[in-house]
């Protein structure tokens, strides 16, 4: 792989780990108000952007590039609402999105076309991630201030399962 698509690869292994660094604080913030069910979704959401991670890395290192990690942002510990979470974690993921697209742009301008395949499986994961959060960012609305509701969508988000453990060798 060029420079170019190395260094970009790398600050985008880098927006994933902060995504998972986001997700945790989210989690950690829920976790404390005990809503442990929102939290579970949230932590889980975590491991999930490692894994994303995990692919950029394995990715780089199989088209014989250099892993570079570089500081991760320190994220938001406050927010105001559950409701107000997970609004900022859908702006979140059409923000990643756009990283998305606009890493794609980049591997088809150097004719990459490895990377542009790679890349396929994150456009895709993309509409899911979105349209995971945007279902919840929904619920949320419906419910409002109403508490019996409230709790029976906090325990539809405990039911989230963990990510499956990456297959060893
Ligand atoms: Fe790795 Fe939620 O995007």
């Amino acid at each position: 792989m060029n420079q170019k698509i190395q260094d970009a690869f790398n600050a985008h292994l880098n927006a994933e780990m902060y995504s998972s660094y986001f997700y945790l604080s989210m989690s950690a913030y829920l976790e404390s108000g005990n809503l442990k069910g929102m939290a579970n979704w949230m932590r889980i959401q975590a491991q999930e952007e490692m894994t994303h991670v995990m692919k950029f890395y394995d990715f780089i290192h199989d088209r014989d590039g250099q892993v570079i990690l570089t500081a991760i942002e320190g994220p938001k510990t406050e927010w105001n609402s559950p409701l107000e979470i997970f609004e900022e974690a859908l702006a979140h993921e059409r923000l990643v999105s756009g990283l998305i697209n606009d890493l794609v742009d980049l591997a088809m301008a150097e004719k990459d076309h490895m990377a542009v395949t790679f890349l396929q499986w994150f456009v895709t994961e993309q509409v899911e991630e979105e349209a995971n959060v945007k279902e919840i960012v929904d619920k949320m609305k419906m419910v409002g201030d109403n508490g019996v509701a409230r709790f029976m969508l906090d325990g539809e988000l405990s039911q989230r399962a963990p990510v499956p453990a990456e297959p060893t060798v």
